[in-house]
């Protein structure tokens, strides 16, 4: 029996601070017939990351906002199981925009590409290590921090899926590393099985004073990932000549006011720190540079990640909080069906 119906998960309404499941409406619909250069993509795995969040309000950032009524945005890996497109045929392993659904019919366009057949490499890795995860920790670390071995580098939300791997090449490249993360489990994971030189638990600690303690030269290389107190504690102890990688400012993207600047901004100033923002997607035309790496330093034990897998498309909008809760174990996924034998 050939099945037909594509569950989707719509956007309902613009969610008002953290998403619940009634921001969201599960549809049914009927697979429509293929035309000629399109292919019809079952989703396997689809990745929930923070900046869906962003991709509810109704501005413009790096990409359009999702429309009111829309399947919602989300990255995926799948498999071609119908196809009118010789570049994309049956069977092929493929990643993209595949959306908050069951199937996803593409012609190609966009964010669309066959995924490399890397050897022992699982396919979750795909939106994780060997996907837009690894990518961003690896330019901004490598590309705007410039890593020099024996400096100093911070890095917040430390135990997600980015965090994890920017301490990790850090540690490759000879730094000192230190990571920010909200439990004593994750601080542990980061300094024992990660190899971080040290943890701070914000939740528990006063983060600006275990800086100080920690980097008594100052911090080289800043990797911000949450913005708010956490960032303005690490501009408030930059070394001379720091950079900052803004990556991203996860304490703020469910803020219904508006949220107040760093007030130790004088800082910069003074350290002669360089602050640079980046979009991963500014470095996809490079993405062969890390995979390169990755796959060395992933073959030979170097590079570590975990991820948190949950079955059922229906599970999507009730999950996506975690990332906000911190009660995610490493890179967040869905797991909407099987995956091939092939
Ligand atoms: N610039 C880019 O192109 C790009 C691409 C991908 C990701 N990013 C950014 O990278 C950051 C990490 O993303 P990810 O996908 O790797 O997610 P993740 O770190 O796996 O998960 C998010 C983590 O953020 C922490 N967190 C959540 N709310 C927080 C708060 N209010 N204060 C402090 N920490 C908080 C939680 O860990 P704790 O338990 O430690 O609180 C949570 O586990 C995000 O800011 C994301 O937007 C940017």
């Amino acid at each position: 029996m050939t099945v037909n119906i594509n569950r989707q998960w719509l956007l309902k309404s613009r969610p008002i601070g953290l998403t619940k499941e009634t921001d969201f409406q599960m549809v049914e619909t009927i697979i429509p017939e293929l035309r000629k250069g399109e292919f019809l993509i079952r989703n396997i795995y689809l990745s929930l990351d923070p900046t869906n969040r962003g991709w509810m309000n109704p501005v413009k950032t790096y990409v359009p906002p999702v429309k009111i009524g829309s399947v919602m945005r989300g990255i995926g890996v799948g498999i071609v199981e119908k196809s009118e497109n010789p570049k994309f045929p049956v069977e092929s392993i493929v990643t993209g925009l595949l959306g908050w659904q069951d199937y996803f019919i593409s012609d190609g366009s966009g964010w669309m590409s066959a995924i490399p057949s890397l050897p022992n490499v699982p396919l979750p890795a795909f939106l994780n290590l060997f996907g837009m995860i690894g990518l961003t920790a690896y330019f901004g670390l490598m590309d705007i921090g410039k890593p020099q071995s024996g400096e100093t580098l911070v890095v917040s939300a430390a135990a997600g899926a980015v965090g994890s791997l920017v301490g990790q090449i850090g540690k490759i490249k000879g730094c000192r590393v230190i990571g920010i993360a909200g439990t004593d489990e994750k601080c542990s994971w980061l300094t024992q099985d990660l190899r971080f030189d040290a943890a701070i638990n914000y939740k528990t600690e006063s983060v600006f004073t275990r800086m100080k303690e920690l980097c008594p030269e100052g911090i080289d290389i800043y990797f911000a990932n949450v913005g708010g107190k956490i960032l303005d504690a690490a501009l408030g102890n930059l070394n001379l000549n720091a950079r900052v990688i803004v990556c991203g400012l996860i304490s703020q993207y469910n803020a219904t006011d508006t949220v107040p600047g760093p007030s130790n901004f004088p800082n910069i100033v003074l350290k002669r720190a360089t602050v640079k923002g980046f979009i991963v997607t500014d470095y996809f035309k490079r993405m062969n540079e890390a995979f390169k790496d990755f796959q060395t330093w992933y073959v030979s034990g170097k590079l570590q990640y975990r991820e948190e897998i949950v079955k059922g498309l229906e599970n999507t909008p009730k999950t996506f909080n975690k990332l906000f809760d911190g009660s995610n174990r490493g890179k967040l996924i869905i797991k909407v069906s099987e995956e091939p034998i092939l």
